[in-house]
């Protein structure tokens, strides 16, 4: 039985879509082979614009050739199709302008207005891939222009905004403030493109339709969960973000705690986006807050240095472009959090991502109690190893069940062995790219994948406290890590002062 969820809410409305930053990076990689894609699927609405905005002199034409040439890059489905190309084409158009001049919105809003129908005209998605800093006053000139509006009169219109949203609680409450100005929060999508990853949407699906595992989900039967979001590549020509962000703000502020946040959130009433995201933010709500001392013993940031990985030299973090030679930027986190609340109190929660790990992968462990008694002590000892169930995010997208069993033959032996459900095996090889799901929520209006302000607040918080504590506090010797390896022996130190060890992703280490 196929239950469609949410299917009857996927009505896509004619609309328009502005892109402000329109000759970036996001625009090229991400957004317009993102809607391509749907546009391939017939998942776009019936009619639709798709509006270029940036300060660039360009023609409809040459910038369509420009979108063209991406495509063939960044584009998931190769070679792109020409006719379907030729016709989506025709729904692209350029409009020249510097975003902090009003005469540029005029020039778009008589552009907007030149469209066909009601529809396209009025139904207006504004997506702000520009810096942050642009992101209030983009929202005010498209108000003054009569774009953009609180009380809607006809159609609707909503922004979409990228992270990062904020560099701490108060600028974060800031541009808050800034976005919500001149419209409601309901207006406001801010993205998280974790939340468009089919693995994550699917952790609330395997978690509450399937009764066996959800009954085990709590303090009674875990022992303990670890989050892993490990990179493989180093910061390379970010270095200038880098050292304004480091990986706490980078990973953990967002996509991290998001995952976590679907990981352990308490059933929502519905699947109302407001339901889902009351229950995500209670969950980040319920993160016990940490002293400082607490914060020393708990949290462990490191750097790369430079080492030689599969026989190349790999630069040290200090090394990279634009990063200071002295630099105490975290490229590497760790973290011990308990969630006070029924289900989880006493659980340790290990987060931890890193730049120049050993593999690219992410994945959630949740490992299980031991059993009360050991049976089998006397032929496999008194540590019988725990279950453990993995949500593998990426690669290799799939779930693990670990379990012991006997090995065969006439001597009672018990190993650990595996249970493996994976996406490409049970549903064909299926990569869907984030930012085809999120612009498709965004058309349609439902805000379950975006991050709301709260949520966006209350993560701060929490990463707040530990960048002070940090302050000013050089790096020790045991928080730097060799390139290519699984991150500081601080990390470890961690995890060992409870008797636990961090479990390397699967598809490192086959046996997990
Ligand atoms: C981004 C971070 O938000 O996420 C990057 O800024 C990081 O530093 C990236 O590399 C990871 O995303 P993904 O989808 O490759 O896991």
């Amino acid at each position: 039985m196929i239950c469609r969820l949410g299917e009857a809410r996927k009505v896509v409305e004619p609309c328009s879509v502005v892109i402000f930053g329109a000759s970036g990076d996001l625009t090229s990689r991400k957004l317009i082979p993102a809607l391509y894609q749907l546009f391939k699927e017939k998942q776009m609405p019936p009619d639709f614009r798709i509006v270029g905005f940036a300060r660039r002199e360009k023609s409809d034409a040459s910038w369509r050739k420009e979108l063209r040439d991406a495509l063939d890059q960044f584009s998931r489905t190769k070679p792109v199709e020409e006719p379907v190309w030729e016709e989506f084409a025709r729904h692209i158009c350029y409009c020249q302008g510097d975003l902090t001049e009003a005469p540029a919105y005029e020039r778009l809003g008589q552009q907007l207005a030149a469209f066909g129908s009601e529809p396209l005209r009025q139904n207006l998605l504004f997506y702000l891939a520009t810096m942050p800093s642009q992101f209030g006053l983009a929202v005010e000139q498209l108000h003054q222009a009569g774009l953009l509006r609180r009380d809607i009169e006809a159609g609707w219109q909503r922004i979409v905004v990228e992270k990062p949203f904020g560099h701490d609680l108060a600028s974060a409450r800031q541009l808050n403030l800034e976005l919500t100005r001149y419209i409601g929060e309901q207006q406001v999508l801010r993205i998280d493109h974790y939340l468009g990853k089919e693995t994550v949407q699917n952790i609330l699906m395997f978690r509450f339709s399937n009764a066996v595992f959800e009954r085990l989900w709590n303090r009674d039967a875990i022992d303990h969960i670890q989050l892993t979001v490990s990179e493989n590549q180093g910061v390379g020509q970010r270095g200038g973000y880098y050292e304004e962000a480091g990986a706490l703000r980078d990973m953990v502020q967002n996509h991290l705690l998001q995952v976590l946040s679907f990981v352990a959130m308490e059933p929502p009433v519905s699947l109302e986006a407001e339901a889902i995201r009351d229950e995500k933010v209670k969950l980040l709500k319920s993160i016990r807050p940490m002293s400082t001392g607490e914060i020393a013993q708990q949290v462990v940031r490191g750097q790369y240095f430079a080492a030689t990985v599969a026989g190349r030299l790999r630069p040290g973090y200090r090394q990279e472009p634009k990063v200071k030679p002295d630099s105490n930027v975290e490229t590497y986190v760790a973290l011990k959090l308990f969630i006070d609340n029924w289900r989880w109190s006493g659980v340790p929660i290990f987060l931890r991502t890193g730049k120049n790990l050993p593999e690219s992968a992410s994945e959630v462990r949740v490992q299980f109690r031991p059993t009360p008694h050991v049976l089998f002590a006397a032929q496999c000892g008194q540590r019988l190893d725990p279950n453990s169930l993995s949500l593998r995010l990426q690669p290799n997208e799939g779930i693990y069940l670990r379990f012991n069993g006997k090995v065969p033959g006439l001597s009672v032996a018990v190993r650990p062995v595996r249970m493996h459900f994976s996406y490409d095996a049970e549903f064909g090889a299926y990569t869907p790219e984030a930012y085809e799901r999120l612009l498709l929520e965004a058309m349609a209006g439902d805000a379950t994948l975006f991050i709301r302000r709260d949520e966006v607040e209350t993560a701060w918080e929490i990463v707040d406290s530990i960048r002070s504590a940090w302050d000013n506090q050089p790096l020790t010797n045991r928080e730097f890590y060799s390139a290519g390896t699984w991150g500081p022996v601080a990390a470890d130190d961690l995890l060992a002062r409870t008797g636990h060890v961090w479990r390397e992703p699967m598809a490192v280490n086959n046996k997990g």
